[in-house]
């Protein structure tokens, strides 16, 4: 049988802590990962061990060490034009939808709602720099939030691996879009100026947001109960422009959660809108 050295009570009450303060649910069975998680967040910080994590911890004193140790349960899973099809209904129907004479203020906001190390905004970004180059006067926003201060930090330095960079990137926009960086390769500024990153807790109050024309709220709320998720929908609509659009992750949905929303099929994927 295997053991692990977290003890059921130190599990129990980082599921707890991690669940309040992030609506992340662990459940049984994830203890391998819980410890080896906080094992990673020890060794930063130099400590000896998890006894020693835990009591900093319990204490709660160290506020930084409260945010690292929720930071470091997230899952920042990602990759450029992850499940391709969401993109392609954005680049052949929704943007040139939303891009003719039906939006006299020619301004599009976009927001990736759970943006992880930014893979996610950046290809909404390369989308709208190579095929809808704007014409003068267009406002076009990208925004990029996340739980997470590390991938936010990440996200907003735009520099990735050799294996983060294979995952999804279509090797022509790696040569258009990105430059050399030692070993690394960084996504060069005309496309990083078009995101802004913030963080967000998609679970506490949200802050003022513009109305958004697409929301991208994907691969995060398969880690939520039901009552949260339907929480989270409901600010997700009141953010979204009449007619505006919502991906979610391909196991994710708003049936039986959301009746507002509309399930659209669209070519190969699935989005969502509020019904009229
Ligand atoms: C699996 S990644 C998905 C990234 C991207 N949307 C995609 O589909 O490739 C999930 C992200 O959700 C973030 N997250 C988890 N709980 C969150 C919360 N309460 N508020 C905001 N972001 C959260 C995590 O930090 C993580 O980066």
């Amino acid at each position: 049988m295997v053991t692990f050295s977290i003890s059921p009570a130190d599990f129990d009450y980082i599921r707890d802590f991690v669940k309040r303060r992030s609506a992340i649910v662990l459940d049984d069975g994830k203890e391998y990962l819980v410890e080896s998680r906080l094992l990673q967040v020890a060794r930063k910080r130099s400590l000896t061990s998890l006894e020693e994590l835990m009591s900093k911890l319990r204490s709660g004193m160290d506020k930084s060490l409260l945010e690292s140790v929720v930071d470091a349960m997230t899952t920042n899973e990602t990759s450029w034009f992850r499940d391709l099809h969401p993109f392609q209904v954005l680049k052949e129907r929704i943007l040139p939808e939303m891009c003719n004479g039906s939006n006299p203020k020619k301004e599009l906001n976009i927001w990736s709602a759970a943006c992880s190390s930014g893979q996610e905004p950046y290809t909404i970004a390369m989308i709208i720099k190579d095929y809808f180059p704007m014409r003068e006067g267009w406002d076009v926003k990208i925004l990029g939030c996340d739980l997470s201060a590390e991938m936010i930090s990440r996200a907003r330095a735009g520099l990735y691996s050799k294996l983060e960079i294979n995952r999804g990137l279509p090797a022509m926009l790696m040569v258009k879009y990105f430059q050399q960086d030692g070993r690394n390769a960084r996504i060069k500024d005309d496309i990083m100026k078009m995101v802004t990153f913030r963080q967000m807790n998609l679970v506490e109050q949200w802050p003022f947001l513009p109305k958004m024309d697409v929301i991208f709220l994907r691969n995060v709320m398969i880690y939520f109960t039901p009552q949260v998720k339907k929480e989270i929908l409901r600010k997700a609509r009141a953010v979204l422009k009449p007619g505006g659009y919502l991906f979610l992750g391909a196991a994710e949905t708003t049936i039986n959660l959301d009746d507002s929303f509309e399930v659209l099929r669209l070519n190969k994927t699935t989005c969502y809108r509020v019904r009229t």
